[in-house]
């Protein structure tokens, strides 16, 4: 299960993402807020990120204006390695190498077409281990130390 969460300058973006979603036949939740409700991106974000940290959820779609602001509050909960994404190498990448468990788009920023393409990209593109394990395992490890 994907679970997807907004704020107020992503509410079209997220509508898309969802359409997409469901042509693909992916289960998904929705956390987030439709049009005409606010929320702050750092709420947006913990809602879904609880739920990808507790085992409830596989990964997660953050939408913020931005994406920036979104994936920042995200990658203050421990266990979630959320990435800012905006084009197609960065989004196979942090899959690859970072074992990435949160994409986060910006609504002011990627329009619907491309937004569905990396949710692809992100979605179907699996983790390599090996030595990114290790790297990934110093990444927990600097969280422990917090
Ligand atoms: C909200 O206006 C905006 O600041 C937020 O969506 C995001 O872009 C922050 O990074």
């Amino acid at each position: 299960m994907i679970g997807i969460g907004n704020d107020h300058a992503a509410v079209e973006l997220k509508l898309a993402i969802c359409e997409h979603l469901k042509e693909r036949g992916i289960e998904f939740k929705d956390y987030g807020i439709g049009e005409g409700e606010k929320i702050d991106y750092p709420d947006a974000a913990e809602m879904v990120c609880r739920d990808v940290v507790s085992g409830k959820l596989e990964k997660a779609i953050l939408l913020c204006g931005t994406g920036i602001g979104i994936s920042i509050a995200a990658n203050k909960i421990k266990g979630i390695r959320a990435c800012a994404c905006s084009d197609a190498f960065s989004a196979k990448y942090t899959r690859l190498h970072n074992d990435a468990n949160a994409l986060c788009l910006g609504g002011r920023v990627v329009g619907p077409g491309l937004a569905c393409e990396l949710v692809d990209i992100f979605l179907d593109t699996e983790f390599e281990g090996g030595r990114h394990q290790r790297r990934v395992d110093k990444i927990t490890a600097l969280e422990n130390k917090e």
